[in-house]
């Protein structure tokens, strides 16, 4: 949540952070604003709605300073408003300051700035910490060769509660950065003769690809030439420089309409990468490079525990099934944010699993922590590499998919699909999976790719079933056995793109509840894949069609459903049991794509989301 770039150079500042808000913007998008440093004085620009917005208004005076900050903002503290976007600037004028996080305990802090004559012109809590180290910088001695900006924000953060990644100006400093992180990611990019520092990669890569990664407690005070890390208790760090290995062209659009449509598309490619060098060279199983565990103590778990949000917590359903499927060992997932309050008991034995795309997601780091703290070893599933998630894991499992821009997760989604599938594959021969079942399995992973490829020859199709379905208030997604997490996650793309109420459940359940929803205005989006249960799901059908419910059904070549029993049909291909669900998802994406569009959505953009969820 929430976008930040702090840029000190030889450029002009303001259209390299204006470029990185536009990158950062998939991370919030309620207001945006800069500050730049210019002849002695902050130039502060801020607007509601998106970053078009604010340039347009910085072309009305351009700014020329090589030094500033920018922010775009997932509202948290305070409304949607001029005020309460970042910068903040101190009431005294000394201090600007972006935020991401929440600081728990700005109202005890704004009581005691009140008694020292500070003021307030926003509801946030983000000019609560703005004007307590502008009290700070106040009372710091000046001396030589110290840096007093430094020295304010350490002792200001030692009193906040809660999390924050933050970048700090100071008037009286031209050309000196300060920025310190505790729950939000923060990267600093070192460039030619200028630094950067940003929340996303992303905003950096146009200008460098090394960077360094902040940890939660680091402290880094930043020039043109120049960074020093500390921890906030004053130890120094010799921190690792890192190279970034994507590159500015897979971030951008290209000739797609929005980042979900190029992502949905990329996914042939995303799977070929995700797989990539993963395979062992009999072709029975699967290698990975990271886990960080031995064979034997693979061999030794008993149990595996889940954890991840939203979509990633769907792939981590489908991954159950499988590892219960091919290797035949209990498996537990919970909603990572149920979790890390929850104080489950646990089995001993148990290797814990969690996923997120982002690798930044607050409630799944929690859950690492606290699995971690009891004593067991996490391993992680995620896309961005030296994400918090991925560095804190023993071990894990990265996705190489490239940035994932649009907030309704697509490609990440199908590649967590297949690296849950690889990985049952992997503990699977490891215990009773055979070799040729294990050589038929890698075969049809193999051959994911060309499957998604022919599935999206669909989307013309799907997009005329789209047209014709867009005007509707409510959905319900069915499936059964792997494809139940796809119903579920057909219906919170659905949702969360086009605003139309969508619910998903285990096809059998809805007679226990959700059929009572079921007339002429609420169609129904059915999973029925040739195989043991196909007639059970088409009973499901029926009792939809009964009640005039209208049907979309999904089903493989070869399924033959009753005539006159669905009112649309796409036909995906047959596949092996563990590619289905990755082949499966994809019309659902379409459908809910298509739908955005013909509604008029902003569909890279949802309202009220935002991409990477770093508050609780
Ligand atoms: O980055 P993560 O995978 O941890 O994100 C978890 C969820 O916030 C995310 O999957 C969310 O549900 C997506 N917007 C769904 O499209």
């Amino acid at each position: 949540m929430c976008g930040i770039v702090g840029y000190v150079g030889k450029h002009k500042a303001s259209p390299f952070i204006l470029e990185g808000l536009k990158r950062l913007e998939y991370r919030g998008y309620d207001s945006t604003g800069v500050a730049i440093l210019q002849n002695g004085a902050f130039h502060v620009v801020k607007k509601i709605g998106r970053v078009a917005n604010l340039e347009k208004e910085i072309a009305k005076s351009p700014l020329n300073g090589t030094f500033g900050i920018g922010h775009t903002r997932w509202a948290t503290h305070g409304g949607v408003t001029d005020a309460n976007a970042h910068p903040h600037i101190s009431s005294d004028g000394k201090i600007a300051l972006i935020h991401n996080g929440v600081i728990e305990n700005y109202a005890a802090m704004k009581k005691f700035l009140l008694t020292k004559g500070y003021t307030f012109k926003s509801e946030t809590d983000t000019e609560v910490l703005c004007n307590l180290i502008a009290y700070h910088y106040a009372k710091e001695p000046v001396v030589a060769g110290e840096n007093r900006l430094f020295a304010s924000v350490r002792k200001t953060l030692l009193h906040a509660e809660g999390t924050y990644g933050i970048v700090v100006m100071g008037v009286d400093l031209p050309g000196e950065m300060v920025a310190a992180r505790k729950g939000s990611p923060l990267i600093l990019g070192l460039g030619d003769n200028e630094n950067i520092i940003a929340s996303d990669v992303s905003a950096i890569v146009a200008r460098t690809q090394s960077v360094v990664y902040l940890k939660d407690g680091e402290i880094v005070n930043v020039t043109q030439k120049d960074f020093r890390v500390t921890t906030l208790d004053q130890e120094s760090v010799s921190p690792t420089v890192d190279r970034v290995t994507w590159n500015i062209a897979d971030s951008e659009m290209g000739a797609y309409a929005h980042f979900m449509e190029k992502e949905i598309f990329e996914q042939p490619v995303a799977l070929e990468n995700a797989m990539r060098g993963r395979f062992s060279e009999d072709g029975s199983t699967t290698n990975f490079g990271g886990l960080n565990i031995s064979a034997s103590e693979f061999r030794g778990i008993e149990r595996f525990m889940f954890c991840a949000c939203g979509t990633a917590l769907h792939a981590c359903m489908v991954t159950e099934h499988m590892i219960e499927r091919f290797a035949r060992i209990p498996v537990e997932c919970d909603y990572a944010s149920e979790f890390r309050y929850r104080n489950s008991p646990l089995f001993r034995n148990t290797l814990f699993f969690v996923m997120s795309q982002s690798g930044e997601t607050i409630d799944t780091l929690a859950a690492l922590r606290e699995a971690k703290r009891k004593g067991y070893k996490v391993l992680a599933v995620s896309n961005v590499v030296g994400s918090t998630i991925a560095r804190e894991a023993d071990g894990g499992i990265y996705q190489h998919v490239g940035p994932e821009v649009g907030v309704a997760s697509t490609k990440a989604f199908t590649s967590q699909l297949l690296i849950g599938a690889m990985l049952a594959l992997y503990i699977g021969r490891m215990r009773d999976l055979s070799f040729g079942a294990g050589q038929r399995c890698v075969t049809a992973l193999k051959g994911a790719p060309d499957l998604v490829r022919k599935a999206l020859e669909l989307a013309p199709h799907v997009k005329a079933i789209a047209k014709r379905y867009a005007h509707y208030t409510d959905m319900l997604f069915l499936g059964r056995m792997s494809l139940f997490p796809i119903a579920l996650e057909g219906a919170l793309k659905l949702k969360e793109i086009s605003y139309i109420h969508a619910e998903g459940y285990p096809a059998a359940e809805m007679k226990h509840g959700p059929i009572a929803l079921i007339s002429e205005k609420c169609p129904s989006v059915i999973f029925a894949p040739a195989g043991e249960i196909f007639n059970k799901i088409v009973s499901s059908m029926q009792e939809i069609k009964a009640r005039k419910g209208p049907v979309i059904a999904i089903i493989t070549e070869g399924a033959e459903l009753p005539a006159g029993l669905a009112d649309e049909v796409i036909t995906i291909p047959t596949c092996h049991e563990a590619v289905l669900p990755i082949v499966a998802s994809i019309p659902v994406q379409l459908l809910s794509y298509y739908i955005a569009v013909e509604r008029g959505c902003d569909v890279d953009k949802p309202r009220n989301l935002a991409k990477s969820v770093t508050v609780e």
